[in-house]
């Protein structure tokens, strides 16, 4: 009786070790569901290529996010094989991140580029969410630095958005004379942006005095790199940061630099490519609609993440359509259905 009883106990202990160690594993390392193999169509040329970066965040779940966005993109376009990702994130993590990708989309272009986060810890502030104060959140500033000198031209896409459309239609796009093409809102009022001391400051406050600013979005840019590089954009950017570090000009994170050094010269891209603000705001994160018009990237700016409100099973009507691009693998243990 007492031998079996020890056996019993000793199995038992067993099993909940493995079961931790199970709970274990799956905290830490996120696993996706292999996405499906996405082929071009007939009449897709080899020589017409869409490269797209982003950031991977591995200690976040806004991993989460950009596999959903990868798969959005490649499910939508009519040469999926065409579209090459650069992916930014820290060396620590890229071993992880190259295996997890690799799986998820074993037949994806792709390549990881080390951003190291000392490069720009010492000239970020601290904004109205803590979220927006990732170093990561910044990388987009460093593209031109990172990509290859010979890559003309990339489109930036957050990890917070889905396409519903084929993305070369963004990638054609004629950029003009301009560095930059985003959608832009000439309605704006750009007081609501900076503080006072910026606008009672004659040296700052008549940045924006030669040019009609409008306001963009940075999470969908296309950006021509050779431009960008040449007129040292990077630096000017940089240099905002400085001068928010000493006299507080604004609240937001890395959107109010990139308005800085650009609105007003940026070439216009239809709204349809950027609808933006489905996470609400940055305090609440409420629900909200989209604009009127046609939609091809629906984009959770704001607080609320679609990921975060369906675990929470308190999703907005939108966030619906967020999830079936979601390859996230629930862990079983845990999960109630
Ligand atoms: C912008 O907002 C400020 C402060 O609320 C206001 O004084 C100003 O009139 C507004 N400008 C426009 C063009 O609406």
């Amino acid at each position: 009786m007492r031998r079996i009883l020890s056996t019993a106990i000793a199995t038992l202990l067993l099993l909940l070790l493995l079961l931790l160690l199970l709970a274990d594993s799956a905290s830490s390392n996120p696993e996706f569901n292999e996405a499906p193999a996405f082929r071009n169509g007939k009449s897709c040329s080899p020589r017409e290529v869409v490269h797209i970066a982003m950031t991977l965040d591995y200690s976040t779940p806004y991993l989460r996010g950009s596999i959903a966005a990868v798969l959005s993109v490649l499910q939508h376009s009519s040469c999926p094989e065409n579209t090459v990702f650069h992916f930014l994130s820290i060396p620590l993590h890229h071993p992880l991140l190259r295996s997890t990708v690799s799986a998820t989309f074993p037949f994806l272009r792709f390549h990881l580029y080390p951003f190291r986060p000392s490069i720009v810890l010492p000239l970020i502030s601290s904004s109205v969410r803590q979220a927006l104060d990732q170093p990561l959140n910044y990388a987009r500033i460093y593209l031109p630095d990172l990509l290859p000198p010979s890559l003309p031209r990339v489109i930036y896409l957050d990890s917070d958005l889905i396409l519903v459309d084929d993305i070369a239609n963004l990638w054609n796009i004629d950029l003009h004379s301009h560095v930059l093409g985003a959608p832009q809102y000439c309605h704006a009022n750009f007081t609501h942006y900076f503080t006072p001391k910026f606008w009672s400051t004659p040296s700052l406050g008549a940045t924006f005095r030669r040019r009609r600013p409008c306001y963009f979005n940075t999470g969908v840019m296309v950006i021509d790199l050779l431009k960008w590089r040449r007129h040292g954009f990077t630096r000017k950017l940089e240099h905002w940061m400085r001068i928010q570090k000493r006299y507080r000009i604004y609240e937001l994170g890395s959107l109010p630099p990139f308005l800085l050094v650009f609105a007003g010269n940026v070439a216009p891209v239809d709204h349809r490519w950027n609808q933006h603000g489905l996470g609400g705001d940055n305090l609440q994160g409420l629900c909200r609609d989209l604009h009127p018009g046609p939609v091809s990237l629906l984009h959770w700016s704001g607080k609320g993440k679609p990921w975060l409100r369906l675990d929470a099973k308190r999703p907005c009507t939108l966030d619906n359509l967020w999830s079936p691009y979601d390859l996230f693998k629930h862990e079983i243990l845990i999960s109630d259905s």
